[in-house]
C-alpha cells in the first residue's frame, strides 16, 4: 500500500527501534531471574530507541521539533511541526516480559495532531494515520466499533500504580463504571489502548495523568478512525491536561457523563 513521505519515515524509524527493542526483549526473559531484575537494562533499551528514533526523524526531518520522554523537549527551527515519541510505551509490561507495548510516533502540525505511528514490534502490529487520509493497521483500514449501550461495551482504563495518581478516585471511577459494561480492561501501554478503539477492538478508553507523547499518535489514530477523542471534561484539552476519553461518539458521551462529575 502507497504511504505519503512523511508516514514512510515514521514507519522507517519505527521499525528500526523496534527492531532493537525486540532484541532487547529476548535479553528480558535471561534477566528476569536475576537478583537485580531486568529494570536497568529496561531504561537502558528505552533510552536507545529514543535515540534512533531521534537520529532517523531529524535526519528526515531536520528543524523539526522533538518532544521525547526520555530526552525531554529539543526546539526546532521550523515552530510548525514537532515529534512527539514515546519510544517504548508499556515499560512495566516489557519489563516483565509481557508483549504489550508499543513505539508510539506522533507529529503534530500547527497545534493539531497530523500523523502517527504506533508499532508493537512483539507481534509486528504496526498503526498509521494520517489527517485526512484514514488509520490503517497492516494496511487494512480501520473504524472504530458501532456500538451505541455501555453495557454492551469492552471499556480500557488506566490505574494508577504505586506513587502515582489518585487512588481513591480511580477506585470511585471503578465502582461508577463496573456495573454499566460489559467488560473494563487493563492492558498497560496507553498507546496501544488508543490504537485498539481505533481498531474497533475496544469500545472505549479513558486514563487520566498521561504525558502528550503516551497519546500524540494515538489521538489521530482514533480520530481517522471515525471516534471521538476528549479531555474528561468533554472539550478538546487530552493533550494539555493529559486525562483523555474516546471512543465513537455515543460512547465518548457516554463516559463522559459517567466520568466528568467524580474528578
Ligand atoms: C505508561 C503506559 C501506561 C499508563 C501510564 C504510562 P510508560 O507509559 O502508557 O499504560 O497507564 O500512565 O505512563 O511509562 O510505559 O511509557
Ligand atoms: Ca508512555
Ligand atoms: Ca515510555
Amino acid at each position: 500500500m502507497l504511504h505519503s513521505a512523511l508516514i514512510n519515515v515514521m514507519v522507517k524509524a519505527a521499525r528500526r527501534a523496534g527492531r532493537s527493542l525486540k532484541r532487547d526483549l529476548g535479553e528480558i526473559e535471561n534477566l528476569q531471574v536475576s537478583m537485580k531484575g531486568p529494570a536497568n537494562f529496561v531504561t537502558a533499551a528505552d533510552k536507545r530507541a529514543e535515540q534512533m528514533l531521534y537520529d532517523d526523524l531529524l535526519k528526515a526531518r531536520p528543524g523539526y521539533g522533538f518532544i521525547g520522554e526520555e530526552g525531554g523537549t529539543r526546539e526546532g527551527t521550523d515552530k510548525s511541526n514537532t515529534w512527539i515519541v514515546d519510544p517504548l510505551d508499556g515499560t512495566t509490561n516489557f519489563l516483565h516480559g509481557i508483549p504489550q507495548f508499543a513505539i508510539s510516533i506522533g507529529l503534530q502540525r500547527e497545534g493539531v495532531m497530523f500523523a502517527g505511528v504506533i508499532y508493537n514490534p512483539a507481534n509486528d502490529e504496526l498503526y498509521i494515520a494520517e489527517r485526512g487520509k484514514g488509520a490503517f493497521l497492516n494496511d487494512q483500514r480501520l473504524r472504530v466499533a458501532g456500538r451505541k449501550k455501555l453495557d454492551e461495551c469492552v471499556i480500557a482504563c488506566g490505574l494508577p500504580h504505586i506513587g502515582r495518581g489518585d487512588h481513591e478516585l480511580s477506585r470511585r471511577e471503578m465502582t461508577e463504571l463496573q456495573p454499566k459494561v460489559a467488560g473494563l480492561r487493563r492492558f498497560g501501554a496507553a498507546s496501544l489502548d488508543l490504537a485498539f478503539v481505533a481498531a474497533g477492538r475496544l469500545d472505549g478508553y479513558w486514563e487520566r495523568n498521561l504525558q502528550p507523547w503516551d497519546i500524540a499518535a494515538g489521538m489521530i489514530m482514533v480520530r481517522e478512525a471515525g471516534g471521538v477523542v476528549s479531555g474528561i471534561e468533554g472539550g478538546d484539552t487530552a493533550l494539555a491536561t493529559g486525562n483523555v476519553v474516546c471512543g465513537n461518539e455515543y460512547v465518548q458521551t457516554e463516559l463522559v457523563k459517567v466520568l466528568k462529575p467524580l474528578g
